[in-house]
């Protein structure tokens, strides 16, 4: 049993799977981290009905997010005691001006084994390229998309039959499993 939990935000855009993850793990006894705080860029983003169901208190973001607005959010996140910060599908890049208030406590999963197919489409670049395997990243984030220091990656194969919808599904399921576990790991040390 964990008596004091550390505080994570995620940030998010779109439909939260990743999200749902990350508070399904949290919600155990012997977890060490607790979703205090979602953020999103878009207000109709399905992640954030998972949130409040979950009752973790959220926030949206306007989509320039000017320096002003990261400082404000940046003194947020401090004063909640945000320790990590996990981005879960969240289609926008932070600036360096925020990366600066949490040096290496930012991290991101993409679905693809990096340092291939950073940036967008990258489960139709794999199966356009034939490749063997593709799967899912978890990393700082930097200044640089899809480009900060590798924590861990899960390999998942392409088979000659895939269809995008089906590579994205079979990567989609190692990610909500990998997440929670990295994240955990990463709190503990
Ligand atoms: C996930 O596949 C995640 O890896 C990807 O967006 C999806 C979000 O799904 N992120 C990126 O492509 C970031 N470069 P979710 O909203 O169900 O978690």
């Amino acid at each position: 049993m964990i008596k004091e939990k550390v505080n994570i935000a995620v940030f998010i855009s779109g439909r939260g799977t990743n999200l749902k993850a990350l508070i399904l793990r949290s919600n155990k006894k012997t977890c060490n981290y607790k979703i205090a705080y979602v953020i999103s860029n878009k207000k109709n983003a399905a992640g954030l009905k998972i949130a409040k169901k979950n009752k973790i208190i959220t926030k949206v973001i306007s989509q320039s997010f000017l320096k002003i607005e990261q400082k404000k959010l940046a003194k947020i996140l401090i004063n909640k005691n945000i320790k990590f910060i996990c981005l879960a599908g969240f289609m926008k890049i932070l600036s360096p001006y925020f990366l600066n208030f949490f040096k290496n406590k930012i991290i991101n999963i993409h679905p693809s084994l990096l340092p291939k197919y950073k940036g967008l489409n990258t489960h139709k670049r794999a199966l356009e390229a034939k490749e063997k395997f593709s799967g899912c990243t978890i990393h700082y984030v930097s200044k640089k998309l899809d480009s900060g220091k590798i924590i861990a990656k899960k390999k998942v194969k392409i088979f000659k039959k895939d269809t995008l919808k089906k590579l994205e599904k079979r990567v989609l399921k190692e990610e909500n499993k990998l997440y929670p576990l990295v994240l955990e790991k990463l709190v503990r040390s």
